[in-house]
């Protein structure tokens, strides 16, 4: 056959556009479906003669602009900070956090500390930032996401002290097993479960619990020791088991669960230096121009281009970008501020968004927790502050980053209300109830409320009200704005079921640049993504 696979699909994109090509490659199966989605594989000259404007140099910004430019667009970034990356932000030594009606802090850690205000962990099965990440030549490490030495902790239950993680996921599950165990025993699960299916359970449900003889309970030594074995005769001992009212009391017992969640799951990534590592390898590919403390002020459709009108935010001069096209990546709540031609239900669908709160403090310490056999992993302790995460980053190092608050939602809202000494405060004293004694380590504190930040407003939208970094999201201003308008496409995480992962804005980029690229009447063909997805 004269034709290769690989131009076959790329006749097809140029018949058919992306869906006809995907389609042909799971027919073909050269994709184990469900697939991921991957980069436009796009010749390098579908672009020539066209001008994109991209705005916004956040991850979505950053890979329209990489992707286009790799296509032979002519490109320009506008931005409206003086750094790129948006929500993907690493405080260290020097850097200055702004917020809306606070005075401006500035950060004072150690060389080598650092807080990714923002995005923190990349699941394995984000091939789109970690592709740039390969690409861009970004080194990534494992973001250590749970520790069973961490704990689960809710203030009150258990006589007010924490449950070791170790202990909560354990116990938990010797006792269920045990209770389920003698349901099977009495017969009560008989409708349900033939008698082979009752064979084959009960020693798995001995193994699963860890469970003695009798099929009871008594203690495991997965939930630790409780006298360490050592030489000769050191015995070891394991802890006898916590009552289970006393579990069930907890009510953070369910984030023992956390690490289960397939977002959540080992094992995940950061890279080496702070997630702005992924932001500033981007900018180092990037030739076309990208212009920062660019703040957008009007935006207009016109029938041979689009006109953007921007103000330097240095010097105060406005000026105006003309292009074929613009790729819109500013959040929905800062859009709905600008000047723009668009049509009332875009209007009106960009203004009916709301967005979510979250917050992030943190603290830089000697790394008391590791000598409490905490090596990165989070605590949960519910409340306003939600968790204390420990970091990853320089294991066995003298210093590091704890970030003692990361809530979400409804209760981070009113948190973020708090002046910023009162949060710290909170913040402080959790650390200080979890880990006794260290309260008074705690120092340099830095408080990031997202809802304050400018340019963001908030951490992501909450489409229906609803919140959430991911999610099942099919709202009507959700859909609308996935389409094209004019020469206008919306592109960011918010665009996409991830609007709490990078992953999310690198998928809505792709997509922008595909359908772009299809306007333009070039053959549009998708490479197979490097793996399956999760
Ligand atoms: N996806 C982000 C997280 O890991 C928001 O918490």
């Amino acid at each position: 056959m004269g034709l290769s696979r690989r131009s076959f699909l790329h006749r097809l994109g140029a018949a058919g556009g992306y869906g006809a090509a995907y389609s042909a490659m799971l027919a073909m199966g050269l994709m184990a479906a469900p697939a991921r989605a991957a980069a436009p594989s796009l010749e390098p000259a579908v672009g020539r003669g066209r001008k994109v404007l991209v705005l916004g140099a956040g991850i979505a910004g950053l890979t329209a602009a990489y992707e286009l430019e790799r296509a032979g667009f002519s490109v320009t970034v506008l931005e409206a900070r003086d750094r790129v990356g948006g929500r993907n932000w690493t405080l260290r030594n020097g850097s200055k956090v702004e917020m809306v009606g606070e005075a401006t802090q500035t950060v004072s850690f150690s060389d080598g500390v650092y807080m990714n205000a923002g995005p923190a962990r990349i699941p394995s099965h984000h091939d789109g930032v970690l592709g740039y990440c390969t690409k861009l030549g970004v080194p990534l490490e494992v973001e250590i996401n749970s520790s069973r030495s961490a704990y689960i902790w809710d203030g009150d239950s258990n006589g007010g002290r924490p449950i070791q993680m170790r202990q909560g996921v354990n116990d938990t599950r010797g006792y269920i097993s045990e209770l389920l165990a003698k349901a099977l025993n009495r017969g009560a699960l008989d409708q349900e479960l033939s008698p082979e299916d009752k064979a084959q359970l009960m020693p798995f449900l001995r193994r699963y619990g860890d469970l003695n003889g009798e099929m009871r309970f008594t203690g495991t030594l997965r939930s630790g020791f409780s006298a360490l074995p050592g030489a000769a005769d050191q015995y070891g001992a394991g802890r006898p088991p916590l009552p289970l009212k006393d579990l069930l009391a907890n009510d953070q017992l369910a984030a023992t669960l956390f690490e289960d969640q397939l977002y959540m799951q080992a094992t995940m990534f950061q890279p080496v230096g702070g997630m702005d590592q992924i932001p500033a390898g981007f900018q180092r590919a990037l030739r076309s121009p990208l212009i920062l403390n660019a703040e957008v002020l009007q935006i207009r459709d016109l029938p041979a281009g689009v006109a953007v009108a921007w103000r330097d935010r240095t010097s105060g001069r406005r000026e105006v970008a003309q292009a074929d096209y613009v790729v819109v990546t500013l959040p929905l709540n800062i859009l709905a501020k600008v000047d723009t031609n668009f049509a009332k239900p875009v209007k009106q669908a960009i203004a009916s968004v709301p967005y979510d709160y979250s917050n992030k403090i943190g603290f830089e310490a000697p790394r008391f927790w590791e000598k409490q056999q905490i090596f990165g992993g989070i605590s949960f302790v519910g409340g306003e502050t939600s968790l204390v995460w420990y970091p990853s980053n320089d294991l066995h190092s003298a210093r590091g980053m704890l970030l003692a608050c990361y809530g979400s939602g409804p209760r981070a809202k009113g948190f973020a209300e708090k002046p910023l000494d009162e949060q710290v405060a909170i913040a402080r004293a959790v650390v200080g109830r979890l880990h006794p004694g260290h309260e008074g380590e705690l120092e340099k504190p830095v408080v990031v409320n997202w809802s304050k930040i400018p340019f963001n407003l908030g951490p992501w939208p909450a489409f229906g009200g609803r919140g959430g970094q991911e999610g099942h999201i099919d709202d009507p201003a959700y859909k609308l704005l996935n389409q094209a308008h004019g020469r206008v496409y919306f592109s960011g995480a918010h665009l996409s079921q991830m609007p709490g992962w990078q992953e999310g804005a690198v998928l809505s980029a792709w997509r922008s640049v595909g359908m772009i690229a299809d306007r333009v009447g070039q053959s549009v063909a998708v490479e197979p993504g490097r793996r399956a997805a999760a």
